[in-house]
């Protein structure tokens, strides 16, 4: 009796170590999961149709898989394939990087002082309502295809520049046409609370209000993000704020996030806790209550160490407290024009695992595997496995540490989208 085989488009072969991230309960990965990549040496993956039809070690991949003259046959010589990186915190459409504000900052003048000066998220909202949709869309598609250089698959990208509703809509826009032009998955975020716009400095309950029976409404109708995330924080919105902002997306179906503790512990952990969202971000300052309250409702703590890096204080999020406390966690790049300038997932490895002292296993499930759930994309991207997309980077490495180790350059050799090569247009 022969059995009917499926006939891969694509199958690829002489993977060294081939990083599946496969995890057979399909729950995210914590504590020592954490360090279970799933490897398997010499291994193979085959494709049809964009998804995994069969991943494995080599002979067992070809015996079970079927081909044609049209199956495309790649052979990596050794390298170490693994899954696309998912990158799930990101404010890629700004229209330009805040250069004199890095050399204040490096001088060592303070944040007020920048603020003072016209500095900080106000100074992006400038550039941004002031440039084109066009201009934004350019500049933004640049960025994506550098992130996809670096291995990134999967991207959120929040708005949050633009505080106004014709502003923040063409953030959106523009979020919205990148997902329907490339091939990657592009998730959007609504983050019309991420600062009080100057001309409301005298009004912030009339900013709020807008958020919430303008802006939230409006973006909800238009299918224009799937979250909703507030940044709070001393100087941007309180917690009572945020919890009202929060539950007025959640009530139009938006999924929530919050940008807590990142300067000062507002208890943004525990009202991420509270509120059932999905991740609570950065989380540098967050006290034990709040990563016990985390853990136990299962809300996901993003942690962004590019921010710490672009700081001179390198002040980090207590990782290994969270890891050991079981707490759900991912990494990301929090790509932005001022305070992390980096849309490298591979550079934030590096920095998680030599500051916030994660092993580069650890930092891998965290920049790949957990953070799909983030973005409810678990079915789909983060691991190699049968069924999900193919999704996956051949690098230039025989060794997955490398990519932690191996820090500033691109350990990047060939990046697969639904199992076609990207090739920049
Ligand atoms: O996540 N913390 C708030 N917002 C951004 C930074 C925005 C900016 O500096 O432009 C963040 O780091
Ligand atoms: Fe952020």
């Amino acid at each position: 009796m022969t059995t009917k085989r499926v006939v891969a488009d694509l199958i690829v072969t002489g993977c060294g170590q081939l990083v599946t991230l496969a995890k057979s309960d399909g729950t995210p990965r914590v504590r020592s999961a954490l360090k279970d990549l799933a490897i398997i040496a010499d291994g193979a993956l085959a494709v049809a149709g964009g998804r995994l039809i069969s991943v494995g070690p080599r002979d067992v991949v070809l015996a079970t898989t079927g081909t044609s003259a049209q199956t495309n046959h790649v052979d990596v010589g050794g390298a170490v394939v693994m899954p696309g990186l998912v990158d799930c915190h990101t404010h890629t459409v700004f229209a330009d990087y805040r250069l004199d504000e890095y050399e204040w900052r490096v001088a060592g003048t303070p944040y007020a002082e920048i603020a003072a000066r016209g500095g900080g998220i106000a100074k992006s909202v400038g550039h941004v309502r002031a440039a084109s949709e066009a201009e934004l869309l350019s500049r933004t598609r640049q960025r994506v295809h550098s992130a996809i250089r670096h291995g990134t698959t999967t991207i959120e990208i929040k708005s949050g520049y633009g505080l106004s509703l014709e502003h923040e809509l063409k953030q959106l826009r523009v979020v919205r046409t990148l997902r329907d032009e490339l091939p990657i998955t592009v998730v959007a975020t609504f983050l019309g609370a991420h600062a009080i716009p100057k001309e409301m400095a005298a009004d912030r309950e009339g900013y709020v209000q807008a958020v919430v029976h303008d802006m939230i409404p409006r973006v909800a109708a238009e299918g224009l993000a799937e979250f909703n995330d507030v940044f709070c924080e001393v100087g941007a919105f309180s917690r009572e704020e945020t919890e009202r902002i929060l539950r007025s997306g959640q009530r139009a179906g938006l999924k929530a996030r919050i940008h807590a503790d990142e300067l000062t512990d507002t208890g943004g952990a525990e009202l991420a806790a509270s509120l059932g969202a999905v991740s609570a971000d950065h989380l540098k300052k967050t006290n034990d209550n709040g990563i016990d309250r985390m853990a136990k409702a299962g809300v996901f703590g993003v942690l962004l160490p590019g921010t710490s890096f672009g700081l001179p204080s390198l002040e980090l999020a207590p990782a290994r407290k969270m890891v050991d406390a079981g707490m759900r966690l991912a990494i990301a790049t929090d790509f932005n024009p001022g305070s992390s300038t980096s849309e490298s997932m591979p550079m934030m490895t590096s920095i998680a695992c030599s500051h916030m002292r994660l092993s580069p296993a650890e930092a891998l499930s965290m920049a790949t595997y957990n953070p799909a759930f983030v973005l409810g994309r678990e079915g789909d991207v983060g691991s190699l496995e049968v069924g999900k997309r193919a999704d996956f980077l051949v690098l230039d490495c025989r060794d997955y540490r490398e990519v932690a180790n191996h820090f500033g350059i691109n350990p990047v050799a060939r990046v697969f989208v639904a199992g076609r090569e990207w090739v920049a247009a």
